[in-house]
């Protein structure tokens, strides 16, 4: 079913406050209206300007480490710059409500829990760690001279920011907790992410198969919407926000 981006049917609000675990999935598309862009925005979109194989895998950095480098610390800056938008701060006044919440984002921008958010899943790591691209020690501090790429103190090798590239596994703990919280998810949240990339992509129908309701939030229709029981086309800021107080209140 399709709803009006800011009239929620009482089913979705009665199930939603009766829920006792709840899910939500974010992507980049959350992060939107805080200034920093997404993946595949047709205008805009980092991979409408970028080539993720040279940026985004190991391979990349092999070839060009200076230039993977130099990609992430720009990503970062931009990053520092950013602050929660009101769909993060609604997500905190959600966990607030809901007795099992479970945050879980493909972001690396650490934006939900400078929000507040308490129970996050990392799947694609964080940008403001870095580790080292052989021996795997993270590193908490670093010099960057900007001529070459920082290396690890214990080693020697050189350092890479802690996120999933194109090829790699996930943490796995993380993918394991983001399982199984799908699975016992009542009520699960698809928010601002196109959900073409997996393992995170197959969340929503992990839910949805064990019985949840499937909610979107999204600019666009995504390959999800058709499964989706209620979807919402618009903006996370407006139309969150919204939906937290239909359901709770002030
Ligand atoms: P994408 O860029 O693929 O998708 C962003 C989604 O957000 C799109 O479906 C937009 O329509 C939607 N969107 C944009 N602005 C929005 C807004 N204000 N409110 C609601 N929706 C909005 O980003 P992701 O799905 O996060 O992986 O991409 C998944 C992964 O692909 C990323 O984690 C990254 C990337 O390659 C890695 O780096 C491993």
């Amino acid at each position: 079913m399709m709803a009006n981006a800011l009239e929620f049917p009482e089913a979705l609000l009665l199930k939603l406050r009766s829920a006792a675990r709840v899910v939500v999935l974010t992507g980049a598309g959350i992060s939107q209206e805080s200034g920093l862009r997404t993946f595949r925005d047709p205008q805009n979109g980092l991979w409408r300007q970028y080539r993720p194989e040279e940026l985004a895998s190991l391979e990349g950095f092999r070839r060009n480490p200076k230039q993977v480098w130099d990609w992430y610390a720009y990503r970062r800056e931009a990053v520092k710059g950013a602050r929660p938008n009101p769909a993060h701060y609604a997500l905190v006044e959600m966990e607030r409500h809901v007795p099992y919440f479970t945050l879980i984002t493909q972001n690396v921008d650490g934006l939900h829990q400078m929000a507040g958010s308490r129970n996050v899943i990392e799947l694609h790591g964080n940008i403001q760690r870095v580790r080292c691209s052989v021996c795997g020690e993270s590193a908490l501090d670093w010099e960057d001279d900007g001529l070459e790429v920082p290396r690890c103190e214990r080693c020697g090798g050189l350092l890479r920011p802690d996120v999933v590239w194109f090829g790699e596994s996930l943490p796995a703990a993380a993918l394991q907790a983001a399982v199984e919280a799908a699975r016992q998810a009542q009520v699960f949240f698809s928010i601002g992410t196109s959900g073409i990339v997996q393992p995170a992509a197959s969340l929503p129908y992990a839910a949805k198969n064990r019985g949840a309701l499937l909610i979107e939030i999204n600019l666009e229709t995504t390959p999800l919407t058709p499964r989706a029981d209620f979807a919402f086309h618009g903006k996370a800021g407006e139309i969150l926000p919204a939906l937290v107080r239909a359901s709770w209140g002030e």
